[in-house]
């Protein structure tokens, strides 16, 4: 951010000796017509307006690279595969520096990424990663892999197995629980799940917990493109066949898929005041307002400002043509090659602690909350 305010000023100030000199430092930069702006355009694409963070994120990444001067091509894909794919087409036609991409499915990029590498335009990997292809430069996130490990954490709370400080209470159940994954097609999915499912091993093991149903793999779990109405259905279809059993927790990836097995749960005869430990992530305000009403247990709180704000530094320093700083160069292999990450940490939200953790950081207001 401060680094291309600096070059402007700079040019501004030293007139001929630093348009050389920001001639050597970055290319691609400095292209604006009347030398006001930063640089050219950079595409975003994100996957969808259906749920609110990824509203967020694109607002967020929009503001901060306009921020530093680049004028932004945000498209929003309504889930759609082929529709991100000619988004992306139309944003290389039409002259975008860099991309920007959260994908809907992360196989599906391979073509248009080739076309992105034969014009030279860098592409980072938003949220989650793009596979299959080496023409992804780089990948920002949040430690997905501890994402799962801490809803998997915070069910075990919310049963009582463990407690505020993460030990053991004693608790030896049994505890009736379902599983729910992500969906199949997004890389992240599985990093959920085995975080999840590495920590519940112990007590699946133990008996402490049980999953009636016996749907205790991946793909038998996975909700295709995330959908709270298929994760509605297939919760009324457990409770269908686990019939009388009473459950106590839910293990849900994703706040939307939170909302569909909270609407079974409710009509399949639970009170609302008397629900399972249901799980979620995003902090989407509907689901931080059921915690407020307790109904869902926790969700896991992912600052997309802090996501934009990496995205943004990644791709204004690849302009400025320097290496942007990761943080982890190891985890994710996208079948291709390992793509040089920064991961963020996230933070498990419950009705104890969602004014300090949302309300005082000005995520949200009290009043978005009512
Ligand atoms: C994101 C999650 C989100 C999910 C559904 C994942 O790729 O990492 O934060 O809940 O997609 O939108």
């Amino acid at each position: 951010m401060k680094k291309s305010k600096k070059t402007l000023i700079g040019i501004a100030a030293l007139g001929i000796a630093s348009l050389a000199l920001a001639g050597c430092s970055g290319d691609r930069t400095g292209g604006g017509d009347d030398g006001e702006t930063a640089g050219g355009t950079v595409g975003v694409a994100m996957p969808t307006q259906q749920s609110e963070r990824w509203i967020a994120d694109g607002d967020n990444v929009k503001t901060q690279l306009e921020e530093l001067g680049y004028k932004v091509d945000l498209q929003y894909a309504n889930d759609d595969i082929p529709t991100q794919v000619s988004q992306i087409e139309n944003m290389i036609s039409s002259g975008a520096e860099a991309l920007i991409i959260a994908s809907i499915d992360g196989t599906t990029l391979t073509d248009v990424l080739q076309q992105a590498a034969d014009q030279d335009i860098p592409v980072i990997a938003y949220d989650r990663l793009i596979n299959g292809t080496e023409n992804v430069d780089y990948y920002t996130t949040f430690d997905n892999y501890e994402v799962g490990v801490q809803q998997a954490t915070s069910l075990l709370t919310g049963l009582g197995i463990l407690d505020e400080s993460g030990e053991e209470t004693g608790e030896e159940g049994p505890f009736n629980v379902e599983l729910f994954a992500g969906s199949p097609d997004d890389n992240n999915a599985k990093f959920f799940w085995d975080g999840a499912i590495d920590t519940l091993q112990p007590y699946l093991d133990a008996g402490t917990i049980e999953v009636p149903s016996g749907q205790t793999e991946f793909e038998q779990a996975a909700i295709l493109r995330w959908l709270p109405e298929t994760a509605q259905t297939r919760m009324e279809d457990i409770l269908t066949v686990i019939g009388d059993t009473q459950l106590d927790g839910v293990l849900s990836p994703y706040d939307g898929l939170s909302i569909g097995i909270i609407s079974a749960l409710t009509s399949g005869g639970y009170a609302a005041s008397d629900l399972p430990v249901v799980t979620g992530q995003d902090a989407e305000v509907g689901s931080v307002k059921s915690i407020i009403a307790g109904e869902q247990y926790s969700t896991i709180f992912k600052d997309t400002r802090l996501l934009a704000e990496q995205a943004v530094t990644m791709v204004d320093s690849v302009l400025q043509g320097d290496e942007p700083e990761v943080n982890d160069t190891e985890t994710y292999d996208n079948g291709v090659k390992v793509v040089p990450s920064f991961l963020l940490a996230s933070t498990i939200v419950t009705v104890d602690d969602y004014e300090e953790i949302l309300v005082d950081s000005d995520y949200y207001t009290e009043d978005d909350l009512k």
